[in-house]
């Protein structure tokens, strides 16, 4: 068996390789000139797992031709990992005659891998659509462990999306936990207050959300926790994909850790041990 990294997710598979002993597959992969992937696994191969996240999007044809790869190169069992599943947030018809994107690619994987693991689905209802063949791993103790190391003296979660997450973060972590109001405007812009009898004055805060998009949803948050007199705000989240940058968040954030979901600057936290457990935990069952 080997593990077989898309672009996207070269760090977590080494990482995730380390921890289980089983090598990674070495891999050529190079654009043609009109910028379409190329991608052939240089060797012969059993058994794989393939280690992608579908953020940006190019991850998504990532996957599907290193799959093909592994097929190809004679893997008779392939696993897909998929730390973070992008598209997720579009899981049903919010308009008529929508497209659901998490049912989309959800059937894309069914098709062609055994299991598909995913790293905190965006809701139940995405998860659904991977059926027997999907199987959550869940990263709130990742977070909680470095909220606690860091100090913070209080959970909070923007939404009440991430609530009962915000609550398990504060439980691991031996903390209080509030949660925000927030209200949607628009695709980049939010409202948040506090509730009443909420007080964050002079703690330190872990700001937690599943997910920083555009940011507005943090930002927002932590304009309205420093206006009540927040020490500090820590920012922890999953999936960070910053697509507005990342300067903006200077001055209105004291740290953000993000998960290695998807890879960039602020991933200091890494989901490979949890990967890696569950994988073991699977092709030992
Ligand atoms: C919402 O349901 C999610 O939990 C996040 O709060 C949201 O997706 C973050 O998006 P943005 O960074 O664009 O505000």
């Amino acid at each position: 068996m080997k593990i077989v990294a898309t672009s996207n997710s070269e760090g977590l598979s080494s990482k995730v390789s380390s921890i289980l002993g089983i090598p990674l597959s070495r891999i050529n992969r190079r654009r043609f000139a009109d910028g379409e992937l190329y991608v052939r696994v240089e060797e012969p191969l059993d058994e794989a797992i393939v280690v992608g996240s579908t953020y940006p999007d190019s991850g998504i044809i990532d996957i599907l031709l290193t799959s093909d790869a592994a097929h190809n190169a004679g893997a008779k069992r392939i696993i897909l990992v998929v730390p973070y599943f992008g598209y997720a947030r579009q899981d049903a018809m919010f308009q008529q005659y929508e497209a659901v994107s998490a049912k989309i690619l959800s059937e894309l994987f069914i098709e062609r891998f055994e299991k598909v693991f995913v790293v905190n689905m965006h809701s139940p209802e995405g998860m659904a659509f991977l059926g027997k063949k999907g199987l959550e791993i869940r990263a709130e103790a990742v977070i909680a462990k470095q909220v606690k190391e860091d100090g913070n003296d209080v959970v909070i979660s923007p939404d009440d999306g991430f609530r009962e997450e915000g609550e398990n973060i504060s439980k691991i972590a031996g903390l209080p936990s509030i949660y925000l109001n927030k209200k949607r405007v628009s695709d980049t812009k939010v409202e948040i207050t506090i509730p009443e009898g909420a007080t964050v004055k002079d703690k330190i805060v872990a700001l937690a959300d599943d997910m920083i998009s555009t940011g507005g949803t943090i930002l927002e948050s932590s304009k309205v926790l420093k206006q009540n007199g927040a020490k500090a705000i820590n920012v922890y989240c999953v999936h960070g994909l910053f697509v507005s940058g990342t300067s903006r968040y200077a001055g209105f954030v004291d740290s953000i850790s993000t998960t290695d979901t998807v890879e960039g600057p602020f991933s200091k936290m890494t989901v490979s041990e949890i990967v890696a457990s569950s994988i073991k935990k699977y092709i030992e069952s």
